[in-house]
């Protein structure tokens, strides 16, 4: 099923909904869309990520009512099991969420989860299932690394802890580390004064290493991160904020048995168990600053300085 793009206007038609928009959050890639890394056509509205509430129903619509409370799914063509095709996403291949009003397909909205409000809820499409998708398979004894304090590496934080595990973070700052650690990492390495922070990893594992890498480092992290993984684990691909050119030693990763998966968000089934897993546990995401609407471009500037900790939301 390939869903339309949203529709301009505010009748929702067949199978779609209206959702007042209430708050959208910012990911790395939005910066990638500003500054023209990533092609978007224009005129295109942007971000990815939203919460709100359903103010009308088309025809035909099953799974939202008016009043209900929703998020949208990152990626709007995958609806569960393994993605076999590279997906479409919101403000790149379709209409974003920066709107007051949206028009969509009620199949690409799930609930938000009962506990959190809007502001939170924004910023569980992108870095929280990107987060849940590169953890797949942790369990309580399991070592996690998590490397920084992005939107991503904090979600992947709090449902590694959910899932019984010790996360161990890097950080380029005392004072985040200290918020690391309030959050439950375990040990905390300043990647700066560290840089062969993959064998400080392995020290903290009597040698063993982390079973799961969080990897969003990319190109300039990847060599650390083959140091400090366990024999057999996993290092989940999924950023570049550390560019670099030297790249990675094949050989090392050879010797290191560890698999390298690529990772590319989550589908909307993936939101919609992690939803439950956030219930469950009642976690609320890290949310390090709110800009009013007028503001969504002070609120990019503000992410592209990396002073944040957790996730930067416009409230709508
Ligand atoms: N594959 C996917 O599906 C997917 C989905 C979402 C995001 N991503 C990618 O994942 C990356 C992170 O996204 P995000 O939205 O979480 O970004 P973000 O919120 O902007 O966080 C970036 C953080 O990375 C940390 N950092 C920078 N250089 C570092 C280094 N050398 N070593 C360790 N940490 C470093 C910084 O934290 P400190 O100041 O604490 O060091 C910074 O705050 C981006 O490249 C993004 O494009 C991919």
């Amino acid at each position: 099923m390939r869903p339309e793009h949203p529709r301009r206007g505010t009748h929702p038609g067949t199978g779609q909904v209206l959702v007042r928009v209430h708050a959208s959050s910012l990911n790395a890639r939005d910066l990638f869309m500003l500054d023209g890394r990533y092609p978007v056509p224009p005129g295109r509205v942007p971000l990815s990520d939203a919460a709100g509430v359903v103010e009308a129903t088309g025809p035909g619509t099953t799974r939202f009512a008016v009043g209900d409370r929703m998020v949208n799914s990152f990626n709007p063509l995958w609806f569960g099991g393994p993605q076999r095709t590279p997906g479409q996403n919101h403000h790149t291949d379709i209409y974003g969420w920066l709107a007051e009003y949206v028009v969509i397909d009620e199949q690409l909205l799930v609930p938000m989860p009962a506990h959190l409000d809007f502001i939170e809820a924004a910023t569980l499409p992108c870095a929280a299932v990107t987060a849940y998708s590169a953890l797949e398979g942790v369990g309580p004894g399991d070592t996690v690394l998590v490397q920084g304090s992005g939107g991503v590496s904090l979600f992947a934080l709090q449902l590694a802890r959910a899932a019984g595990a010790r996360v161990i973070a890097t950080t380029s700052s005392e004072k985040k580390a200290a918020r690391l650690r309030e959050l439950g990492a375990s040990d905390v390495i300043n990647y700066r004064d560290t840089p062969n922070w993959g064998a400080e990893v392995r020290r903290l594992t009597n040698d063993q290493g982390a079973d799961i890498i969080v990897e969003v480092g990319g190109a300039g992290t990847i060599t650390q991160s083959i140091a400090a993984v366990a024999y057999r684990g996993v290092i989940s691909l999924v950023g570049h904020v550390a560019f670099d050119t030297t790249g990675m030693s094949l050989l090392d990763f050879t010797y290191s048995g560890a698999t390298l998966r690529a990772i590319g968000g989550g589908s909307r089934s993936d939101l919609e168990d992690m939803n439950r897993v956030i219930t469950a546990h009642q976690l609320r995401p890290v949310i390090d600053r709110v800009f009013p609407f007028e503001e969504a471009l002070d609120a990019a500037a503000h992410l592209a300085s990396g002073a944040h900790f957790g996730k930067v939301v416009i409230s709508h």
